[in-house]
């Protein structure tokens, strides 16, 4: 049977469809892992990973010699080296659509609790203010224009939902889509001038850097509302936070951040932010899907019939 590494716990449905057409083997239940990899590394075929573990790139490829498939938890992939696994033939998967609904529903939820202060809210009612004094009114979605950067899956399932709300819809992307009905912007800091709010869910990586920084924040303005849902590098968290403090920008709901799970001091001393613990897709239901993606993929390669979702840096004869 093919020998697969998996790198990082995974939700059992992983390791259980894996153990039916593959030996399985646990990096983290070995006391050394670099002894473990000196043991099975040649063996290894096939990888399952997720961001958790770090970084999957030439470090742990240079060990895994025999190496051909690395199936990545999630549709970001950015914690994997998809450049270097083309260049050493090494197909690379991801776990695109499974999650859509799933990201799209809280990330219109943080927006809201963002806006309406639920979080605050609630803290206020349980230290007991609520007996001395009403909550104070809260900013509103009301009349708010919406900026989407990156309207791929995800972003167009956020902006069907935002339809229902009755606000306008605008987006930023690398390139106009034609078949969308929503006003294109060319620039971050165009559709951010044109904004009430921002909602981020592009990739991350080197493309998407600081995709947001000081110039897109002062632009969305001193009503702005920032919410990332996408990657923490695509903001500039540092002149998030300048922002924040100085009444830039109003306020801002975070899943993500640039050194997770680090969350600077900064922000959780502030009072107008919600932050939240990168869970955008973290329901049973959906890292379930997630989790049978990882492993279907790898057993449909093991079977001879080729991965279902490679990314498109390793694209597979046959498949997009
Ligand atoms: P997708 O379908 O590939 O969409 C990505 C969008 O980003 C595209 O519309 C793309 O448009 C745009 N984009 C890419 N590079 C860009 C750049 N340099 N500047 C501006 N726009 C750019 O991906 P998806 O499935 O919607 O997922 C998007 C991302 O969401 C993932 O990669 C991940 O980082 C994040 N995510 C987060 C969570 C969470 O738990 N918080 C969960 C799932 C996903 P153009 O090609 O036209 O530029
Ligand atoms: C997961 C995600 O938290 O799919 C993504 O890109 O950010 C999330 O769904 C994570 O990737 C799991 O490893």
């Amino acid at each position: 049977m093919t020998d697969i590494l998996i790198t990082t716990p995974m939700m059992p449905i992983v390791i259980e469809t894996l153990k039916k057409a593959c030996t399985v083997h646990c990096l983290w239940e070995h006391d050394s892992s670099a002894a473990f990899l000196k043991e099975v590394g040649p063996r290894i075929r096939g990888v399952a990973t997720s961001g958790s573990y770090g970084r999957t790139d030439a470090a742990l490829f240079d060990q895994l010699p025999k190496l051909e498939i690395v199936s990545s938890m999630g549709v970001g992939y950015d914690n994997v080296d998809a450049a270097e696994a083309a260049r050493r033939g090494i197909i690379v998967t991801n776990t695109p659509d499974v999650l859509n609904d799933e990201v799209a529903d809280l990330t219109i939820g943080l927006l809201l609790a963002t806006l309406r202060q639920i979080p605050q809210s609630e803290r206020y009612l349980r230290a007991g203010h609520w007996v001395k004094e009403h909550f104070p009114l809260s900013p509103t979605l009301r009349e708010r224009r919406i900026g989407i950067i990156g309207l791929g899956r995800i972003g167009k399932a956020i902006a069907r939902r935002l339809e229902g709300f009755g606000v306008g819809i605008a987006y930023h992307g690398r390139t106009p889509q034609q078949d969308v009905p929503y006003a294109y912007h060319p620039t971050a800091a165009g559709l951010a001038a044109e904004s009430d709010v921002l909602i981020v869910i592009t990739p991350g990586g080197a493309g998407t850097k600081h995709l947001v920084d000081a110039e897109v924040l002062k632009a969305l303005g001193p009503e702005g509302v920032l919410i990332n849902v996408a990657r923490g590098s695509v903001v500039d968290q540092q002149a998030l936070i300048e922002a924040l403090r100085s009444g830039t920008i109003l306020s801002a709901g975070l899943d993500v951040y640039e050194d997770e799970p680090n969350v600077p001091q900064e922000l959780i001393a502030m009072d107008h932010v919600v932050l939240l613990p990168h869970i955008g897709s973290a329901s049973v239901h959906t890292r379930n899907a997630m989790g049978k993606l990882v492993a279907d993929n790898l057993v449909s390669w093991v079977q001879g019939k080729g991965p279902l979702t490679p990314v498109p840096e390793t694209p597979y004869p046959g498949r997009g």
